[in-house]
């Protein structure tokens, strides 16, 4: 049985022997990046930077909320604006794979600048065992390349340590909830962001559309929780399917993209249900999505995929 207390105890004595005294986190705000910044300051203090890189590919005020938990969390942090850089590298990019790498290998390129300008030769990762397992090796295939292991260069001038490399989501939110870190509930968000929930290629317009419906979609869902209308999902997003279909705008023809609703149930991300939003909360989320933006977008679609055969994200 998983005992988050011995985990805690033998990961901090393990980070002290492993650690060449600084390091550098990819520091993302979700469950798993805390989480091993919490670890990994418990070990080395101030001698470990946590790096905020906002990809542009980030939810609504994602990067303040994550400003605000990395000065909570009483953090040495580095914050990096990084959205045109993103955007450049992926434009004209559709194929997810290749948007993957491209996204992983950016992030370490900047990792890799921050740690030559503090002379740093450690980073610390959040992954956790479904990202590897994913990404494959030469016993599994790949699904998909998580970000944090298959945007990996083959030589890399970094050491790797990734604490929480052997635990799956609901022994990290364990770990957490003990640490007293209140992200510890926080739905999980992937590394490449919403460049992964716009199919095809994430230009700047999709990711401004695929942003707001994510919002739309985290608020109403939010609030029937809280209202006891329905139990919280494992994750629930937004995807934008650039398709254009017909439809009406006022008196006029319209003529946009698609926006899929997608929320699961799962334990540990390796398998999971669609979860059954009441219907009186699918039609808020759809028609607070083409109220502000029906210039855009006209029709919404409800995902209603396990995994398998699909996966959690689209991409
Ligand atoms: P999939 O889509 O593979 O997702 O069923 C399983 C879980 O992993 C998250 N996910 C990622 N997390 N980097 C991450 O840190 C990634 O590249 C990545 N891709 C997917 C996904 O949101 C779900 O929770």
């Amino acid at each position: 049985m998983f005992r988050p207390e011995d985990f805690i105890a033998d990961t901090i004595a393990n980070l002290k022997k492993t650690i060449p005294e600084k390091a550098l986190i990819a520091f993302s705000g979700g469950v798993d990046s805390t989480v091993s910044a919490a670890l990994v300051q418990k070990a080395i203090a101030d001698n470990l930077i946590a790096v905020h890189v906002d990809t542009g590919y980030m939810r609504k005020n994602e990067s303040k909320f994550v400003i605000k938990t990395m000065e909570e969390l009483g953090l040495n942090y580095r914050f990096i604006d990084a959205r045109n850089d993103f955007y450049q590298a992926l434009e004209g990019i559709s194929e997810p794979e290749q948007k993957r790498k491209i996204i992983g290998e950016k992030f370490i390129h900047i990792f890799e600048n921050v740690a030559d300008q503090e002379n740093i030769q450690c980073l610390i990762q959040g992954t956790i065992a479904p990202d590897w397992i994913e990404s494959g090796d030469a016993l599994r295939a790949v699904i998909k390349s998580h970000h944090n292991v298959g945007g990996l260069p083959e030589i890399m001038k970094l050491k790797l340590v990734e604490p929480l490399r052997d635990l799956y989501k609901d022994e990290v939110r364990k770990v957490g909830r003990i640490l007293n870190l209140s992200i510890a509930e926080r739905q999980p968000f992937p590394g490449p962001g919403l460049a992964i929930r716009i199919i095809g290629e994430a230009t700047p317009k999709r990711t401004e559309l695929v942003r707001e419906a994510c919002d739309i979609v985290e608020t109403e869902i939010e609030k029937a929780v809280n209202d006891g209308k329905m139990g919280r999902p494992w994750q629930y997003f937004a995807v934008l399917i650039p398709i254009k279909t017909v439809g009406v705008q006022g008196d006029q023809r319209a003529y946009g993209y698609t926006i899929a609703i997608r929320a699961v149930q799962s334990i540990d991300a390796m398998t999971c249900a669609f979860s059954t939003i009441p219907h009186q909360i699918l039609d808020k989320i759809s028609t607070k999505i083409t109220n502000k933006m029906g210039a855009h977008i006209n029709r919404i679609v409800y995902d209603i995929t396990n995994k398998p055969p699909g996966t959690v994200e689209w991409e």
